[in-house]
């Protein structure tokens, strides 16, 4: 192995800032208790590491009061609570298939189990781009219909126009839930702009928290059952769930050391300034696109302009299995990327890649030219060499 080139930033983000391995240091000596349980010091400290971080991430996100903000342990956990909750008494669900699983297996079981028709709008085979027209007219169905979409493939990056399907959605009398896993942290995001019910998101991908961390939005006035219900440490003569938030949708004890961390993180996101890390990965993106522009036997899937995505792309190299790429490249460039399909199946049937994937390469703000440069050079040489006939060797 030659190096360690991560690029696999859309499964989780890596390195996270400094700022962030030493808030999770100082909370576990300094506090370390149980948030909102016990009345002692180290419970106190607690409660209020918790709350700071609650509010460091709702002034990232736009959000008024930092209270609306429920902690969740990933984004599947937030996508859940909002699917489940909203789906109540829905007939019909429009989705795209850009949809990770974590959306499309929550929504398959309720058209197993509830009977619910799913309706899924295609993506471009190229680009990944939904078709805004064929998306307002399923939406325009009498029946009681709830709507999800992703913000941003996770395969190919491409962007959705959130807003447009959001106010769409909203003309239609339909409540839509954003899955902003892939846009969270790599974007300047105000939650209640995009108009939807319900947006959820990881705290470990591009908001740079550690795993273990999620986040979740309604819309005020929105406020679906919860999926589980618990001790939360407040109203505890009751045996029955809070109904305020952040209380009624965090169940049990919070994982306080990720949730710190991630506070700092959001801390340092602000510093930083999300537009300038947007502006960060359009040009990693550039540099990537040019570099790979006319290598005989890759195709690109991904939007040809940067802009118009977020800093992920998929590639595959002629004949070769991109299982096979992405073990060469780690083994001999030590070049870290994510081969498959991703948890979006039918987002690689849009493709045409389905059912071996794409390998695909995903940076962040800590990404340098060189680790882009160092990725294109092994993606070249493989190509060429598979040319030449060489062997590459397989895959067990
Ligand atoms: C678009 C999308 N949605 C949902 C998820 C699930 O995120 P988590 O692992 O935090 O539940 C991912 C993670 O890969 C994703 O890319």
């Amino acid at each position: 192995m030659t190096g360690d080139v991560y690029l696999d930033n859309a499964a989780t983000s890596w390195p996270k800032p400094p700022v962030v391995l030493e808030a999770i240091r100082d909370f576990l000596e300094r506090a370390g208790g149980n948030t909102g349980r016990s009345g002692h010091h180290r419970s106190i400290a607690s409660s209020r590491a918790v709350s700071l971080a609650r509010e460091q991430l709702a002034e990232l996100l736009g959000v008024g009061s930092p209270d609306e903000l429920i902690f969740t342990k990933n984004a599947t956990e937030g996508l859940n609570i909002a699917i489940y909750g909203l789906a109540e008494g829905v007939a019909r669900i429009v989705t795209t298939s850009l949809e990770h699983n974590s959306v499309m297996r929550p929504l398959r079981d309720l058209e197993q189990r509830r009977g619910c028709a799913i309706e899924v709008v295609h993506a471009d085979g190229n680009t990944g781009e939904i078709d805004l027209d064929e998306w307002k007219a399923r939406l325009g169905d009498a029946s009681p219909t709830l709507a999800v979409a992703t913000h941003a493939s996770n395969v190919t990056g491409t962007l959705l126009p959130i807003e447009d399907l959001a106010a769409a959605a909203g003309e239609a009398g339909v409540p839509l839930v954003v899955d902003a896993s892939q846009s969270a942290g790599h974007l300047p995001l105000s939650l209640p702009a995009i108009g939807a019910a319900a947006v959820a998101m990881p705290g470990h991908k591009g908001l740079l928290g550690p795993s273990g961390t999620g986040l979740l939005h309604f819309a005020p006035g929105i406020e679906p059952e919860p999926l589980m219900r618990g001790g939360t440490g407040s109203q505890s003569e009751l045996e029955y769930q809070p109904d305020f938030l952040p209380d009624r949708y965090e169940s049990g004890t919070l994982n306080a050391m990720g949730i710190v961390g991630l506070g700092a993180a959001a801390g340092y996101l602000r510093e930083v300034g999300v537009d300038r890390v947007q502006d960060r990965l359009t040009e990693l993106g550039r540099r990537f696109r040019d570099g790979l522009a006319g290598v005989d036997g890759v195709t690109l899937y991904a939007p040809a302009d940067p802009a118009d995505s977020v800093g992920i792309a998929s590639l595959n190299v002629d004949q070769v299995p991109c299982a096979t790429v992405a073990r060469l490249l780690d083994d001999e460039w030590g070049v870290m990327t994510r081969a498959g399909l991703h948890c979006s199946p039918a987002a690689h049937r849009s493709l045409g890649t389905a059912p071996e994937g794409t390998l695909r390469f995903s940076w962040g703000n800590d990404t340098s030219d060189a680790d882009i440069d160092v990725a294109i050079e092994a993606v070249r040489t493989i190509a060429a060499r598979e040319r030449s006939a060489e062997p590459l060797g397989t895959v067990a």
